[in-house]
């Protein structure tokens, strides 16, 4: 051990600048493994970094092909669509956009290509004149606790204010204050201050103040804010009153996440209510169109940095094993194929669903593979070590191995709604409607059904497969099912299962130099997914993880240095 130090200042004096050559594997080409691809470009303005590899098991860098049924082995983005035959192109993942999306808009903005448009636009230039509009909530049985179809904005806020009055008044507020904090993340993500290199979602939302959300159930969050889950008793005389809490804010979590108030943690709770009351916006031809230009945006950077040579590598491949090396360095695997060595990788996917194994090699025998210890990283001084890792590694928690909350997606052309099941006629009907838990019961678990088209165009979020008699009881008999896609299954999923809590495991999965001060370069892993599971799962999101896990290797690779100037003070929401 003694020697290392010096192996340390060594490299140091070599360069001076960076620490040298380092090739980086980012395993996924969602939202957070291609911006983490931009950023980390970004950082290195000297073109240090010798290659960033993109791997990608299904490249989504256009629309699905509606005549090609997707495969059920592969999830692959969870941002994606379908070109129809008349193409129109129907987003079957993240669908909406909102405006304190900074990181997304800022990378909408690097890229004139790309056209924003309204959210639920299916790509198509003409204006259809006969879309229903408004949103109604179901419960089950002909009854609907909300409607607000074929009315002015105002009158739909001035319904809403009426029936959920002062609930309404104290979450918006509440929300406002939330939303501030949260607008705070680009340029703490930005600052070079040391208390802003986060370690773990969990520093940086205690940093916005906003961790006792995170920390409790949105059932919690409503309680401590006295939102009561039922009408109460001095209301009932007055028309028309109805509760925030298990109309509105349970349709939208069940939309959102397909969980209800008590299943979501309180950030994924603030975070649907805020979408309800700001702008929304969807990519016209499809929101994948963020990620290729995000990707774009990387290589384009990369050369007029690295002039001309080929930095950022977009390989079509899955990476199925990562071997971490007694040195530093890990070996990528997919199948018997060996995909090179890395002294960095960022694992972009959820850990549940990349069904990726990590070995590392015995120190007594390089022939020998064992699990890699994917703990959080203890204090090098601290720990014992066995066989050069750690003896007793904090075992991640249930939480990074629990299977994400399924969800399918059914397009349907051609379809009439029936007036009956729904008790209202075409006329009254809204453009989407949304569930109670009792509407989503009595409707065989749907969360969500939204007119995309005047012509019949449909697009459904089940729990389940919809068998064909549902449909047929539900959009008549001349319905076309265009195409299902099936969130869900062993390497699958739409979002964290929160079970009421959030939870945190830091950016940092593994650390295979165990040098001196804990300083070390190579053969560190990366994880900014950890980031959704401790909070909400939206594009945004996943860009937030992309950065602060970018920051964390250029501080690394000493491409940025932490620099003191003020303290900041926060308060606690
Ligand atoms: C039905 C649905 C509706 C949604 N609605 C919205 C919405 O309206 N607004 C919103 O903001 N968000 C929404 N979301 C959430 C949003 O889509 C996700 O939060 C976000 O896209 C996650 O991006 P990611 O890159 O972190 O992960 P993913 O999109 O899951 O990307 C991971 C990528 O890694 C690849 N990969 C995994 N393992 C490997 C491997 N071993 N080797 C190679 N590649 C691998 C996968 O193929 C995949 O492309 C929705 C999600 C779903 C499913
Ligand atoms: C979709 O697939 C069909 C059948 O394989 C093919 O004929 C058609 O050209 C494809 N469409 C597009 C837009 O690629
Ligand atoms: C249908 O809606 C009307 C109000 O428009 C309501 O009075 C009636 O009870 C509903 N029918 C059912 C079966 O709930
Ligand atoms: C709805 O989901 C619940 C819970 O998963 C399940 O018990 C129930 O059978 C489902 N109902 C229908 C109609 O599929
Ligand atoms: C679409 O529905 C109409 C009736 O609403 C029917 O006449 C027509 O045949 C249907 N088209 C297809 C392609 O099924
Ligand atoms: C990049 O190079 C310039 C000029 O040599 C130097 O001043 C700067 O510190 C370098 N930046 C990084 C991040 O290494």
């Amino acid at each position: 051990m003694m020697f290392q130090p010096t192996l340390l200042l060594t490299s140091a004096l070599i360069f001076p600048g960076g620490i040298g050559a380092q090739n980086i594997a980012i395993i996924g080409g969602g939202i957070s493994g291609s911006f983490a691809s931009k950023y980390l470009v970004s950082y290195d303005v000297n073109c240090s970094i010798d290659s960033i590899s993109i791997f990608e098991a299904m490249p989504a860098t256009r629309s699905a092909n509606v005549t090609i049924a997707p495969s059920d082995d592969w999830q692959g983005s969870r941002v994606s669509s379908v070109r129809l035959r008349d193409g129109s192109v129907v987003e079957l993942g993240a669908s909406i956009g909102y405006e304190g999306f900074h990181l997304i808009l800022d990378m909408i903005r690097g890229d004139s290509s790309i056209k924003l448009g309204k959210p639920y636009n299916i790509g198509t230039s003409e204006v259809d004149k006969r879309i229903r509009d408004g949103l109604g909530i179901f419960n089950g049985h002909g009854e609907w606790n909300l409607l607000t179809s074929r009315e002015f904005k105002i009158i739909s806020k001035l319904k809403l204010l009426w029936r959920y009055n002062y609930d309404l008044v104290k979450l918006s507020k509440f929300c406002r204050q939330a939303l501030k904090k949260f607008a705070d993340v680009p340029s703490l993500l930005a600052s070079l201050e040391p208390n802003t290199f986060f370690a773990s979602p969990d520093a940086l939302w205690d940093a916005l103040g906003l961790k006792k959300a995170v920390h409790s159930s949105f059932d919690d969050l409503l309680d401590a804010l006295a939102l009561p889950s039922e009408v109460p008793w001095y209301k009932r005389y007055i028309p028309y009153q109805g509760s925030l809490r298990s109309e509105l804010l349970t349709a939208i979590n069940l939309v959102n996440y397909n969980q209800d108030n008590s299943q979501v943690n309180g950030i994924v709770g603030l975070g649907s209510f805020a979408a309800t009351t700001g702008s929304l916006f969807s990519v016209e031809g499809g929101n994948h169109k963020i990620i290729q230009s995000a990707t774009n945006q990387a290589i384009s950077i990369s050369l007029q940095q690295c002039d001309g040579k080929a930095q950022v590598q977009q390989v079509p491949k899955r990476v199925s094993t990562v071997v971490g090396g007694s040195a530093t360095s890990f070996s990528l695997f997919s199948g018997q194929e060996k995909l090179g060595n890395f002294d960095i990788v960022v694992i972009a996917a959820p850990l549940q669903q990349a069904q990726i194994e990590f070995m590392v090699q015995s120190n007594f025998d390089k022939a020998v593979l064992q699990p890699m210890p994917l703990t959080e990283l203890v204090d090098p001084d601290l720990r014992e070590t066995k066989d050069g890792h750690a003896a007793l590694p904090t075992r991640l928690p249930d939480s990074a191995f629990r299977p994400y909350t399924q969800v399918v997606t059914t397009v349907l052309a051609n379809a009439t709604i029936s007036e009956e099941h729904f008790n209202l006629s075409q006329e009254q009907l809204p453009r989407s409607v949304y569930t109670t838990s009792k509407g989503k019961a009595s409707l065989h678990n749907i969360t969500a059904i939204t007119q995309l088209s005047s012509k019949g165009l449909y697009k459904i979020f089940s729990n389940d497969r919809l068998d064909g008699k549902v449909l047929m009881n539900l959009f008549g008999p001349h319905h076309v099912v265009e195409y299902v896609k099936f969130w869900g299954g062993a390497s699958g999923g739409a979002t964290p299962d929160y079970r009421g809590r959030g939870s945190s495991v830091d950016f940092l999965l593994y650390d295979g130099a165990i040098g001196f001060d804990g300083n070390t370069v190579s053969g560190a892993l990366y994880y900014p997914n950890a980031m959704e599971q401790s909070s909400l799962a939206c594009m945004e999101i996943s860009a937030i993880g992309a950065m602060a896990v970018a920051k964390l290797i250029a501080r690394r690779l000493r491409l940025i240095m932490e620099t003191q100037t003020k303290e900041r003070n926060r308060d606690e929401l």
